[in-house]
């Protein structure tokens, strides 16, 4: 494999997997906007976490294709990327959920490291023994995580690309493994990849479990607005926009074999998050019966084995590529309160889901 060559794939018909999900239903509207050149086949089983509703409106349908489906399933992948001749993969599916994965870790080592090898072996045949598509048109480009690098202790200097991964939860655990595989199939096959770690993303449509629409949802409910442990701890946290734009400009002029580290540039605490979401609601939305919602804020235990520090060294992408985030975590957080304002009844159908209710029971009845 060529590690040197700084490409610029042509890219014609991608297959966005979890393209039914938040940050992936984001990146197949982004990429059909910005790309007129391309076709997306999202592919995307549509679990608790994906939803069609989030895919309304796309900018060209007729460059769009659903297809419904395990990442899991071997012979549908290979089906798939032999019919559209895909020449690019841009990997969103996972398991996505650190509270999940501590209940269930069983579906996080499937979707997430079985799943992704699935992906890979799939991708191998398809682009290394078939030769299916021009070998300098190949991409397979995985979606990972900051959390395969463990906790900072305060102080110590922010993730960057060198950082030993040291994962803490299953689910970070699960996605350590993707990105191990990941890069063993470039340098034992030599299949052209390129791998983002990302920090926490939040903006429209994403599944209101993640700690920012819960808020929003709580709140709009009047239910009380849990934090978890003291709340001091630290993430980065990503408009979910500039994350798309920076997935788009490593496929375009990423290194292959490279990874990158991508965020927001910030360094909250929940409470911080969870106040200034309040603060923001009380002047777009305000509630005569709680003038202030952060007197809603009710401190719960503790998440096990909970990171206390996240932050995120982005100069590799910065310096090499040229991009860093537009958005600021405050006006992206204003953003975000101002669509879950305006799509009430989307934030209304998921949370009246059966499987919703339940897992808000199991995860905070009684914590
Ligand atoms: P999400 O949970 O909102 O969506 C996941 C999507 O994958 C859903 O549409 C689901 O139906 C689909 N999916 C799950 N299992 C599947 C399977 N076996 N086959 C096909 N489709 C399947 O996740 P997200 O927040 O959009 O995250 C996307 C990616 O980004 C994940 O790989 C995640 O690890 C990574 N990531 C997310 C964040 C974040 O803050 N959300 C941060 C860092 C990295
Ligand atoms: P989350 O959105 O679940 O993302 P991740 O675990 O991938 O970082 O959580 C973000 C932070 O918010 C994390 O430190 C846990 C915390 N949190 C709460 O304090 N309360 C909650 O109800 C949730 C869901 C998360």
């Amino acid at each position: 494999m060529n590690t040197d060559k700084t490409s610029a794939p042509a890219m014609k018909t991608a297959l966005v997997t979890g393209g039914a999900g938040f940050i992936g239903s984001n990146f197949v509207r982004f990429l059909l906007a910005q790309e007129p050149q391309v076709s997306v086949v999202n592919l995307d089983a549509l679990t608790y976490a994906g939803s069609l509703e989030n895919l309304r409106d796309l900018p060209d349908p007729s460059r769009y294709e659903f297809v419904h489906g395990d990442i899991c399933d071997r012979d549908l992948v290979l089906d798939l990327l032999r019919r559209r001749s895909i020449d690019t993969i841009v990997h969103f599916a996972a398991e996505s959920h650190v509270d999940r994965s501590i209940l269930e870790p069983g579906r996080f080592i499937q979707t997430n490291v079985v799943g992704t090898h699935v992906l890979l072996d799939a991708a191998r045949q398809f682009w290394l023994v078939e030769r299916g598509v021009p070998a300098e048109m190949a991409r397979f480009h995985h979606i990972s995580t900051d959390e395969v690098y463990g906790a900072l202790e305060p102080g110590a200097p922010a993730f960057d690309e060198q950082t030993p991964y040291a994962p803490n939860s299953p689910y970070s655990a699960s996605k350590a493994a993707s990105d191990h595989l990941v890069r063993a199939y470039g340098r034992t096959y030599g299949l052209a990849f390129t791998l983002t770690n990302c920090s926490n993303n939040y903006g429209p449509y994403q599944f209101p479990e993640k700690l920012v629409p819960l808020m929003l949802v709580n709140a709009r409910k009047k239910l009380p607005l849990p934090v978890y442990g003291d709340g001091g701890q630290v993430r980065d946290w990503l408009y979910v926009e500039d994350h798309c734009e920076a997935i788009l400009t490593v496929l375009k002029r990423g290194r292959v074999g490279e990874s990158y580290v991508v965020g927001g540039d910030n360094q909250p605490t929940n409470l911080e998050i969870v106040r200034t979401l309040c603060a923001v609601l009380d002047e777009l939305q305000p509630d005569p019966t709680c003038p202030k919602r952060e007197s809603m804020i009710q401190f719960v235990a503790d998440r096990p084995g909970h990171d206390r520090r996240y932050a995120m060294n982005i100069t590799k992408i910065r310096t090499e590529l040229g991009w860093q985030p537009s958005v600021s975590l405050a006006e992206g957080l204003r953003r975000t309160v101002q669509w879950y304002l305006r799509n009430e009844s989307w934030l209304a159908a998921i949370s009246a889901r059966p499987e919703y209710q339940g897992w808000l029971n199991r995860n905070y009845r009684g914590r």
